[in-house]
């Protein structure tokens, strides 16, 4: 298993936001995460990317024990992730806004990741081969022409895009998707899906995705874990899933 999660809990004062989830992701699958809004699923990548300390539980990430370290230090063992909000630099290019997350990544500190993109890199051998990998990152994302555009000015689906690039960029093994087709249209969602599953194969990655679209969830993902206030009701593959009583009772909120 590239990822596992045993009896996950996080405890907000009262609530208890996710309920002793045990999640496992296999290398180079798509793996789902769905659930009503408000199930816990952001807090799931929130206690694996380091944001949040779990309540109790353990995360293990390619055989290593990462359960409550530092977001900077999860990074650096290869788990990238986009967040539900689009979060990208509005001022700043396409091309500036993927080699700040690599410097990001080594530096953790803007200014100079800021300061080293305006050309006054002291380490200019190490900043060419910045530019190189961020050009070839977005010539394979179909981004290359948007090189110079305004992070802003970008159609959304081609800003979602861009997210997953910045994330890409600090070569991950294991990429977290936060409902990455929240506000697509269906044409956009076919495209995303065909997109996600180049990407895992182009770069040999694993995904673990949160949406809503139930389409792209069930035309790529290899499983789903179904969640609903805290609590994994069902797992299974797209099929089974889809014929779970209780996740329908889940989304319908009813019991016919
Ligand atoms: N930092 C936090 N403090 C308090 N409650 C939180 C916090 N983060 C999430 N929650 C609560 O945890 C529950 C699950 O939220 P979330 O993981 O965002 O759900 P989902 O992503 O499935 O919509 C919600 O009740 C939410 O209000
Ligand atoms: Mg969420």
């Amino acid at each position: 298993m590239m990822l596992e999660a045993e009896n996950l809990t996080m405890r907000f004062g009262g609530v208890t936001a996710v309920d002793s989830l045990s999640l496992e992701v296999p290398e180079n699958e798509i793996i789902a995460l769905i659930g009503p809004n408000g199930a816990g699923k952001t807090t799931v990548f929130n206690m694996i990317t380091g944001t949040y300390a779990p309540t109790s539980g353990k995360i293990t990430f390619r055989g290593r024990d990462i359960t409550a370290r530092n977001p900077s230090y999860i990074a650096k063992q290869g788990i990238g992730r986009t967040f539900q909000n689009i979060r990208l630099f509005k001022g700043l290019t396409v091309f500036e806004n993927v080699i700040t997350a690599k410097h990001l990544h080594l530096k953790s500190n803007l200014f100079q990741a800021v300061f080293r993109i305006s050309g006054l890199s002291p380490y200019p051998a190490e900043e060419r081969k910045f530019i190189e990998e961020t050009e070839s990152l977005l010539e394979k994302l179909d981004l290359l022409d948007l090189r110079d555009a305004t992070s802003t000015s970008l159609p959304y689906g081609k800003q979602r895009r861009l997210e997953i690039a910045r994330a890409l960029a600090t070569n991950p093994s294991l990429l977290l998707l936060d409902e990455p087709a929240a506000g697509m249209n269906p044409q956009e969602t076919i495209e995303l899906a065909r997109f996600i599953e180049r990407i895992r194969d182009e770069f040999k990655i694993t995904i673990l995705l949160i949406e809503h679209h139930m389409d792209l969830v069930m035309d790529i993902s290899k499983n789903i874990y179904v969640m609903d206030f805290g609590v994994n009701i069902a797992v299974g593959s797209p099929a089974e899933i889809q014929g779970d009583r209780r996740v329908i009772e889940a989304y319908l909120g009813s019991g016919d």
